[in-house]
């Protein structure tokens, strides 16, 4: 059995966490291979909805180990919280079952100060991150300054990192740009007892990774963010500061592309997005309302992790065709279709028109991408409710038709649809 990989085929927020809840029942390790806690993934099983932001959402299977890898980066804190909840819930989140992956590099107080501080000089021009922290950590880790978390493991090699990590940072805070400084000890104090609790869980991510490959498990790589998002292949700057594309969970877990049997990409039967940057579909007003709700239903699109309402548009087919591209998706994943029953007629992205000429492929330059004009093809749409319906013949005609559309106009497979946010409203194509 091989490795699986989930990605994010828009903006995030494509329904990551119930697809990999899904496919975790046949996992035996389900590892989160980048970003942070500024992913939000739900997990709604029985009514009952889990949201989380480190732990891989195979926690929920009480067989699966959970992994986080060498490619994400982690708060401490956040992460002890997310623990703590799951637990007070029953589910098991000890250090047999949930392991952290010691080369993850870890996020502090200072990093968090950084990415505010950083978007507030933006001004107009900020990326509207999540504020967690995640580009100042990952800034580190490129200029070789990070904190892994394998200083877990050694007290006094973890205090005195922080100390210094903390006054280097406190330079660029009081005197790039005049915020207050932190207190070093203070930090060390609080790292302190994290490390004492998190240290039991500290694993050589890759090793773990191969040794279940070996024994011919599936590993299941769950992948945080979207592709539009990725720092190579997204719409840059407006973008995270990792790659949730395929190749970012070959490094991010430590192996190679011969592991690998699916690429699976998550895509929402709409497009959304949240944070500043282009965004050829865009809805406003009432249509704008009509997909993103008013917030009243759990999955109406408001930012698992910061509540924000996120920007909503019609599918672009050339954002999938540039997701089967640059992540070789085996295969798609359409989420949310129920969301479009009741429509008249449904408008689909199939190319757009830049400066006169029709162009397929998604623009990697963004003053090329904002001149870009959707060109949409009408799909007829459905009245009927899909949110029962279990099996492919069972659909609507014109939903068999949005979803073949879909497959034809991405290039790949739809293997699976889902009517809902629950495990069982999930239709095997
Ligand atoms: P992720 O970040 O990709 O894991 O996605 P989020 O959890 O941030 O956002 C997806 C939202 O849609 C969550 O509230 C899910 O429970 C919900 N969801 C997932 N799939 C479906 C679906 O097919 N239909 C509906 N109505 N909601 C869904
Ligand atoms: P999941 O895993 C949607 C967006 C932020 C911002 C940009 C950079 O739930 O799909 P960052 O804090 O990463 O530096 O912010 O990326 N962003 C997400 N948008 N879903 C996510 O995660 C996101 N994680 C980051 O809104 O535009
Ligand atoms: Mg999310």
């Amino acid at each position: 059995m091989p490795l699986n990989i989930i990605i994010g085929a828009q903006w995030g927020d494509e329904g990551k966490g119930h697809i990999t809840d899904r496919l975790a029942h046949d996992a035996a390790v389900v590892a989160r291979y980048s970003g942070g806690d500024n992913a939000g993934h739900t997990v709604t099983i029985a009514g009952e909805i889990f949201k989380l932001h480190l732990i891989p959402s195979g926690i929920i299977h009480p067989g699966v180990l959970c992994l986080i890898g060498n490619g994400t980066v982690v708060n401490p804190a956040v992460l002890l919280r997310e623990m703590d909840a799951l637990a007070a819930r029953g589910v098991d989140v000890s250090p047999e079952r949930l392991k952290l992956s010691g080369g993850a590099h870890l996020i502090t107080p200072a990093h968090i100060a950084l990415d505010q501080a950083h978007e507030r000089a933006r001004g107009k021009e900020a990326i509207g991150t999540t504020m967690r922290g995640i580009g100042p950590t990952y800034t580190d880790k490129a200029r070789r300054e990070g904190l892994r978390a394998e200083l877990f493991a050694d007290h006094d090699a973890l205090a005195e990192a922080l100390m210094a990590h903390v006054a280097a940072k406190n330079e660029a805070l009081v005197g790039g740009y005049g915020e207050a400084a932190l207190d070093g000890a203070a930090v060390a104090a609080e790292f302190a007892a994290h490390a004492r609790r998190l240290a039991p869980h500290l694993v050589d991510g890759p090793l773990l990774v191969d040794e279940a490959l070996r024994r011919g498990a599936m590993v299941l790589a769950e992948g945080a963010q979207g592709t539009l998002l990725d720092i190579d292949h997204g719409t840059y700057p407006f973008v995270t500061s990792s790659s949730p594309t395929a190749g970012g969970a070959l490094t991010g877990l430590g192996v190679g592309p011969r592991e690998v049997d699916r690429v699976i990409g998550v895509a929402k039967a709409f497009t959304t997005r949240v944070g500043s940057g282009p965004f050829p579909t865009e809805l406003d007003g009432a249509a704008a309302t009509r997909l993103r709700g008013t917030g009243e239903k759990p999955w109406d699109e408001f930012g698992t992790t910061t509540g924000r309402p996120r920007r909503v548009g019609w599918l672009d087919l050339p954002i999938l065709r540039h997701a089967r591209r640059v992540n070789s998706l085996s295969e798609l994943v359409l989420t949310k279709l129920d969301i479009l029953s009741g429509l008249d007629e449904i408008p689909v992205c199939v190319v757009y028109e830049l400066d006169g000429r029709r162009v397929e492929s998604f623009p990697h330059d963004l003053r090329a991408l904002a001149r870009c004009r959707p060109i949409y093809e009408m799909l007829p749409g459905w009245a009927e409710d899909v949110t029962e319906t279990r099996r492919p013949g069972d659909l609507p005609d014109a939903a068999r038709r949005y979803v073949d559309f879909v497959a034809a106009g991405a290039g790949a497979p739809v293997s699976y649809v889902s009517v809902g946010p629950g495990r069982e409203q999930f239709i095997v194509m």
